[in-house]
């Protein structure tokens, strides 16, 4: 059974719970059972969104569509919360109508706070600092390609933002070999590089922190890369895009890769940008079967944090 109350950040899931994730994701993909389209009938997940999304929303409601129960989108455009309701007494309220709350905010310390004044599991749909959701997606989608995930290098290039973050955490719970290189000043929060290094003593896997990124795309399995820009950093657009330059995932830094190596992308992407056209659009990209795994990961996040 697990221990899972929330799935906020992955620091705080074991290992074998994440497996676990990865092994009911599968399960719930390849071999749907019909008592599957019942394992949360009845049960209402609200979503709040305080930033845009197209997959997190889409895979979230489908999801919960699909397990037999519904979801309610709440921009905060709309609840109280955008006017300055608390997010305690937000917690407290929803709790007494919903069976799970998932949301996509600013503020990391906003979701804690919603799970601490809260009585139902909370799930990150991504704060400024992490977003689980999309690094177990991740892993569901590397190891369908390579059937496992230990000992595997995953590099990842650009900024040190929610993303990689997530990424480092996944990587090296699962024993994974995850190279990050990013700008200097874009570099990951310091503590969280610390505790994946942690993490990845006991697991056979290894972080490495650079600011070279062919150093970190050599010999990779996976090349993984995210917007430069992220939501909430609009108006640092023109500098960032003038330093992050030799981060760009293009066919030369692809052929850095091994042969087999996969293009991953959490999406929204920026052709030209971030990666080329050729990569993003090439054969060695695997984008969209990553997009659907959000489905089948978060599906299995519901179930273990919602079944009765
Ligand atoms: N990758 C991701 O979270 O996409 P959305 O912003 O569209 O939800
Ligand atoms: N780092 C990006 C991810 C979008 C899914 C952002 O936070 O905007």
């Amino acid at each position: 059974m697990t221990t899972m109350k929330h799935f906020i950040d992955l620091a705080d899931i074991q290992a074998d719970e994440i497996l676990d994730l990865l092994d009911l994701a599968a399960s719930l993909k390849q071999n749907p059972k019909a008592a599957d389209s019942q394992r949360l009938a009845g049960k209402t997940l609200g979503m709040i969104f305080a930033k845009s999304s197209t997959r997190t929303r889409v895979s979230f409601e489908v999801g919960m569509y699909q397990l037999g129960g519904q979801a309610l989108f709440l921009s905060t455009q709309d609840i109280q919360l955008g006017r300055g309701e608390t997010i305690a007494d937000t917690a407290k309220v929803m709790s007494r109508f919903l069976d799970g709350i998932m949301i996509r905010t600013f503020s990391h310390q906003d979701v804690l706070d919603l799970a601490r004044y809260g009585s139902v599991p909370v799930i990150n749909g991504l704060t400024d600092l992490m977003h689980p959701c999309q690094a177990l997606a991740d892993l569901l989608t590397i190891k369908e390609y390579f059937a496992r995930l230990a000992g595997l290098k995953l590099a990842y290039l650009g900024d040190g933002n929610n993303v990689a973050h997530s990424l480092l955490q996944a990587g090296a719970k699962t024993g994974m070999h995850v190279a990050v290189a990013t700008p200097h000043d874009y570099a990951c929060d310091e503590k969280i590089v610390e505790a994946a290094c942690e993490a990845a003593n006991k697991t056979g896997g290894k972080i490495t922190v650079t600011a070279d990124a062919l150093e970190a795309a050599k010999d990779a399995d996976v090349i993984y890369t995210d917007t430069w820009i992220s939501m909430g950093q609009e108006n640092e657009k023109a500098e960032r895009i003038s330093i992050f330059g030799e981060y760009q995932v293009n066919e030369h830094l692809m052929s850095l890769a091994k042969n087999h190596a996969l293009f991953l992308h959490c999406l929204p992407a920026y052709r030209g940008l971030e990666v080329s056209e050729a990569v993003i659009d090439g054969p060695a990209s695997k984008i969209f079967d990553q997009a659907e795994n959000r489905l089948h990961a978060q599906k299995a996040v519901l179930v273990r944090l919602m079944e009765s």
